[in-house]
């Protein structure tokens, strides 16, 4: 099997909520260092285009060209979006998938995703039919060559055994919004580090503002000479996870995959992992 820590990036530039300047600092995100970079084709929430043409300026700058990239994108039932859909709502799921995958690769300008993600499973209490049937049009679109890898996100323990159990062709990321006060998502972290699936935590700063004004964390980071940000991101990566960043800021970009360079000690990680205990 490919193993595909060697082609995926440490860090992931998520480009949620930014609308008219999301073409801009997709291409700042490229030319401070980001090579990762997640999206979605859910206009309400992302602007895939703006993400295209971020791409765009930055390979006609030089530099950067479409295989140093890592391209995520992803499918969103149409309950997640607005009027603005990327795919026919009276046609199948499969015939969505295909729609919606179509449209994500003319945005991007390329001809495959390197990593293809359900956004949420239709519903809370478990994986249904409806994602089964999205879930194996996935695997038609990796089998066809126009994404690499699948993954997908918002999901419990209980939607990823559910999952496993009903399909062959399983996710290679999770990808989930990370609660300190869910010991950062342990079960799931667990669930996927014993089946060599890789876990990407979300709003790691935006969900946990609690563990950047703890008093310990302040102290340890300027002992480290380092932000609050750059040890919980320094933690992710320590515990396992893929982080993803959803900074605006050419200094946080910078501060934050500098976060790669700072290493914490293994009592401290355990320290952070319990902090909510
Ligand atoms: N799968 C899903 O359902 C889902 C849902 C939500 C998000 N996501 C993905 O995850 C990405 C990140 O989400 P998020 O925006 O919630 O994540 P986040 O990185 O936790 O939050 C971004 C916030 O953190 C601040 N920040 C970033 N780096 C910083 C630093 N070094 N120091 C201080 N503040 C810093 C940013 O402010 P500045 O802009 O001022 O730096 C911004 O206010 C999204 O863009 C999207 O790609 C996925």
């Amino acid at each position: 099997m490919l193993d595909e820590r060697l082609l995926v990036p440490d860090f992931l530039y998520g480009t949620a909520w930014k609308e008219d300047r999301t073409a801009h600092l997709t291409e700042l995100a490229l030319r401070i260092g980001f090579r990762g970079i997640d999206t979605a084709n859910q206009r309400r929430h992302y602007f895939e285009a703006g993400v295209g043409q971020g791409l765009a300026a930055a390979y006609a700058a030089g530099g950067v060209a479409r295989p140093d990239l890592f391209l995520q994108t992803k499918f969103t039932y149409q309950r997640g979006q607005d009027h603005r859909l990327p795919y026919d709502p009276d046609a199948d799921l499969s015939s969505q998938v295909a729609q919606s995958l179509a449209s994500s690769l003319e945005h991007l300008g390329t001809d495959y995703i390197d990593s293809y993600v359900l956004h949420g499973p239709a519903s809370a209490s478990g994986w249904s039919n409806t994602d089964g049937e999205v879930w194996e049009a996935m695997c038609n679109e990796r089998d066809a060559g126009r994404a690499r890898f699948l993954g997908v996100s918002n999901v419990s323990p209980l939607h990823l055994q559910q999952m496993m159990a009903a399909h062959a062709c399983g996710p290679t990321f999770v990808q989930n919004r990370c609660f300190a006060r869910l010991n950062w998502d342990r079960d799931v972290r667990l669930f996927c580090q014993e089946r060599k699936i890789r876990y990407q935590g979300f709003s790691l700063l935006t969900a946990n503002a609690d563990v950047l004004n703890d008093a310990w964390l302040i102290a340890l980071a300027a002992r480290t000479n380092a932000t609050p940000a750059q040890v919980v991101f320094s933690f992710a990566r320590s515990v396992g996870m893929l982080p993803v960043t959803g900074t605006s800021n050419a200094e946080h970009m910078r501060q934050d995959l500098s976060s790669r360079d700072l290493a914490l000690a293994p009592e401290v990680v355990r320290a952070i992992e319990s902090l909510a205990d």
